[in-house]
């Protein structure tokens, strides 16, 4: 057992409790540890506010979420007109109901920012790759959170959306149609979904998220933060021992995260006050109406955060997938000719091809949409082996490589924006299009991110006192 800390005699009460409960619990050790005394790189810039955002997102969701389910009812026949009551007769119920609805699209706002940084930064690379794949892993139980807690309203949006994706699993060849029944409870969406999807959104997936953010900042306390010069500050320490380009988070960054925390709420406040439903795009007005299962809505489109996904998932077409057949057949030939491969490399290379065409030729178009859009979030897990630039931060390198950024990033838009269409036979090869840069900047990456003129990277970050 560790020595007693004992506390003056003449000590305020406060310091006596805190030495009282440090020496039972490391309360103090741990607020330093994670927050007090983690020496933070001293040039972060806005772009390092949207991880603290996330957390208080994160927390508005769950309060929220405790107080709507007070008033909800998880029952098929009772659900939608809950939802009415808290909105119109539960006292606040339509603030916390609109907090709830909009923090779900924040929370994706939040979090694309904050993956983007990352990827400007290359705060992916090592030692960082652990934080990166809890990131990952959170942003995928994230996507189930939203996606089971979109059917909760029980409005026609919820059924439908849920129908179409459920029946996706059915695609599998072999287990997809047992899976699909499994996940519904049912043969078709009904009571039996709702009950587990509230079971799975109330509890076990907020639990899940809660335990990968904490491995999520554990694992970043332990290597240190990454900064937008991509140094490592740990390299070179000052004489007490701490980075000499760190600062301690508090209070340096409780201060800028306080402010940045105040911008976020005005622009928050100002979407939940006027524009909560945010034309359609937060809260689609097919949800105001019960769902009827004997109705089909003419145009069923998922809530913006996933159409990037979806619009990847409508994407392949059968003549897609000759495009994917095509790519196969140009990858291995280009193998054959590039790679010195030995004679049994070169077999491995034609059979792995010709199985891969085969495989694509032989099953459905379907299921190939369903691997593409559960393969553009799987692939984003393999970006710490597949970036080989030998710069961290996008400032270092070739200014065409913003190019390829900025590129991707407009195609990822326009494929969200497509998502939220009626499908047209233009906007279906513009998202083809779309779908093959997505996947081309990622699997191209260990080519394209080594080319090109790098810029010497300074020894000490790049500070601008103000
Ligand atoms: C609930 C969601 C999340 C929360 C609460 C959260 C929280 C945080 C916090 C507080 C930080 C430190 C402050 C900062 O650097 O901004 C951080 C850093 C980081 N997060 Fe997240 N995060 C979440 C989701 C994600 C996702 C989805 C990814 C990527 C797939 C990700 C990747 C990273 C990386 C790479 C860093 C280190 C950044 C650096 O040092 O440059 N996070 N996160």
């Amino acid at each position: 057992m560790a020595e007693f800390k004992q506390a003056s005699a003449d000590a305020p009460v406060s310091e006596k409790a805190l030495t009282w409960i440090d020496n039972r619990f490391p309360l103090t050790k741990l607020w330093n540890d994670q927050w007090g005394k983690y020496y933070a790189p001293k040039n972060f810039n806005w772009w390092y506010i949207f991880g603290s955002l996330a957390m208080l997102v994160l927390v508005m969701q769950i309060v929220t979420g405790i107080f709507l389910t007070m008033h909800y009812k998880p029952d098929a026949a009772l659900a939608f007109g809950s939802v009415e009551y808290i909105m119109r007769d539960v006292p606040w119920g339509w603030l916390i109901r609109y907090m709830h609805s909009t923090g779900a699209s924040a929370f994706f706002v939040v979090v694309y920012l904050h993956m983007f940084r990352g990827l400007m930064y290359g705060s992916y690379r090592k030692p960082r790759e652990l934080v990166w794949i809890f990131g990952c892993m959170i942003f995928l139980a994230l996507m189930a959170e939203a996606f089971m807690g979109y059917l909760l309203p029980w409005g026609q949006m919820s059924y439908w959306g849920a129908q179409v994706i459920v029946n996706l699993f059915s695609a599998i060849p072999f287990i997809g149609p047992d899976l699909a029944i499994l996940i519904r409870g049912d043969y078709v969406v009904g009571d039996a979904t709702l009950n587990r999807f509230f079971a799975f959104h109330v509890i076990a997936v907020p639990l899940v998220l809660l335990g990968l953010v904490v491995a999520h900042l554990i694992a970043l306390h332990e290597v240190g933060s990454n900064n937008p010069d991509g140094i490592e500050i740990k390299a070179k320490r000052g004489p007490d021992g701490h980075p000499l380009d760190g600062i301690p988070s508090h209070p340096y960054y409780s201060v800028h995260d306080v402010f940045g925390v105040v911008i976020f709420l005005v622009v928050f406040c100002a979407i939940l006050f006027f524009i909560p439903e945010f034309g359609g795009y937060f809260l689609e007005f097919n949800n105001f109406i019960p769902a009827d299962p004997l109705k089909t809505p003419a145009h069923i489109a998922p809530v913006w955060y996933f159409t990037p996904y979806y619009s990847m998932l409508r994407a392949v077409t059968d003549d897609m997938v000759n495009v994917f057949v095509g790519v196969v057949a140009l990858a291995a030939v280009f193998a054959l000719l590039k790679l010195r491969l030995s004679l049994a490399g070169k077999g491995g290379v034609v059979i792995a091809a010709i199985v891969a065409a085969l495989f694509l030729k032989s099953v459905d178009a379907k299921f190939i949409g369903v691997l593409v859009m559960g393969g553009a979030v799987v692939i984003m897990f393999f970006l710490p082996w597949l970036d080989c630039s030998p710069v961290k931060s996008i400032r270092y390198r070739p200014g065409w490589h913003k190019g390829v950024l900025g590129v991707f990033v407009v195609f990822f838009l326009v494929l969200g924006y497509l998502g939220t269409q009626p499908p047209s036979p233009a906007a279906n090869l513009v998202s083809q299009a779309g779908t093959l840069v997505y996947f081309g900047f990622f699997l191209l990456m260990p080519w394209w991110s080594r080319l090109g003129t790098f810029k010497p990277v300074p020894e000490r970050v790049t500070f601008h006192p103000h």
